[in-house]
């Protein structure tokens, strides 16, 4: 068991040294920068507070300390009524006004009302992966989420199993994923660039492995990674690939996974895999995606992400011919 973890952990550890830390201080949306913003306002507020209060508190201290030749007590002073005048005044100016700008954020972080071009994705939690489905665009993938820049993703949020939380600090605020109800928030981009994701709700042993990305892309990426994405899975040209596309597409894998680009996976334990090597990373986010990897992972899931979902003993040489048509799945 230590074993396992200290593989998972290596990995991990591996994979995020590559990756910038994600934070909402280096906001790369409107709604992250005004989450940033009041962050700020706040701490300065509080900072400027506090050296106040305990500046004066150490000055009259050390002022009014006991001296050597102190004779008397000093002077014994009951009430200023100009000095507690200032000091109830001052904090309700200053809590009045946190209010109002945290009213003004809360109102321009909150969902805006449906536009024409909006993009409507639906976010569904998997223990341990996320789905994601563009229900216009006829997509289903898994993982890594694509949004062209400045557009507006409008996010329909689910769950199947347990309460999850989506979140891209540069991009958006938490929302719960929770099984049987529907929450919605939007996400939008202003850079293009990859944003990383982290569920933010504990929901079991492989919680801090479920991550994903957000792709902010240029308008005509997007249109060609959409493109891409409809199309039809690859078919399989040799006799090894021949062998792998069957097991994958009518057996064993099939009662989990799909090589069909429009088939949601909710119903399904597994990731849609029609474009799985068009994407980085895989087991939610949790390795990068390579065939080296995926030869790991099918070998033994569960030494790598102990409690997944799939358990499964495939023989090595299925590995191969899985592989050898996995990997044309561009
Ligand atoms: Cu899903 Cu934590």
């Amino acid at each position: 068991m230590l074993r396992k973890y200290g593989v998972v952990i290596g990995l991990a550890i591996a994979l995020s040294a590559c990756q910038p830390t994600p934070t909402f201080l280096h906001p790369a949306s409107s709604i992250s920068s005004h989450e940033a913003n009041l962050y700020w306002i706040i701490l300065i507020m509080a900072l400027v507070v506090f050296v106040l209060v305990e500046g004066a508190l150490i000055w009259i201290v050390v002022r009014d300390r006991k001296r050597a030749n102190d004779q008397e007590l000093p002077a014994q002073i009951h009430g200023n009524m100009r000095l507690e005048v200032v000091w109830t005044v001052i904090p309700i100016l200053l809590v009045i006004s946190l209010f109002i700008m945290t009213v003004q954020t809360v109102n321009a972080v909150a969902a805006p009302a449906s536009l024409k071009n909006d993009l409507n994705v639906r976010v569904v939690g998997h223990r341990w992966w996320w789905e994601f489905d563009y229900p216009d665009l006829g997509i289903a993938t898994a993982n890594e989420l694509h949004i062209p820049v400045g557009g507006t993703a409008q996010i329909s949020l689910e769950s199947v199993d347990v309460i999850h939380s989506f979140w891209v600090p540069q991009l958006s605020g938490k929302t719960d994923a929770i099984p049987g109800q529907h929450n919605t928030m939007w996400l939008t981009g202003d850079q293009v660039g990859e944003y990383l994701g982290q569920c933010a709700e504990f929901c079991g042993t492989q919680h801090a492995f479920m991550r994903f990305k957000v792709y902010v892309d240029s308008q005509a990426d997007f249109d060609a990674w959409v493109a891409n994405q409809q199309q039809p899975a690859y078919q399989p040209q040799t006799e090894d690939e021949q062998v792998g596309f069957k097991e994958i597409d009518s057996g064993a894998c099939a009662a989990c996974h799909s090589l069909d680009p429009t088939e949601v996976n909710t119903d399904k334990v597994g990731p849609n895999l029609t474009h799985l090597f068009s994407r980085t990373t895989f087991a939610g986010g949790t390795f990068d995606l390579n065939e080296e990897n995926l030869r790991s992972w099918l070998h033994d899931t569960q030494e790598l992400k102990p409690g997944n979902d799939m358990e499964i003993t495939i023989p090595p040489q299925q590995i191969d011919q899985i592989i050898a048509y996995l990997t044309h799945l561009k």
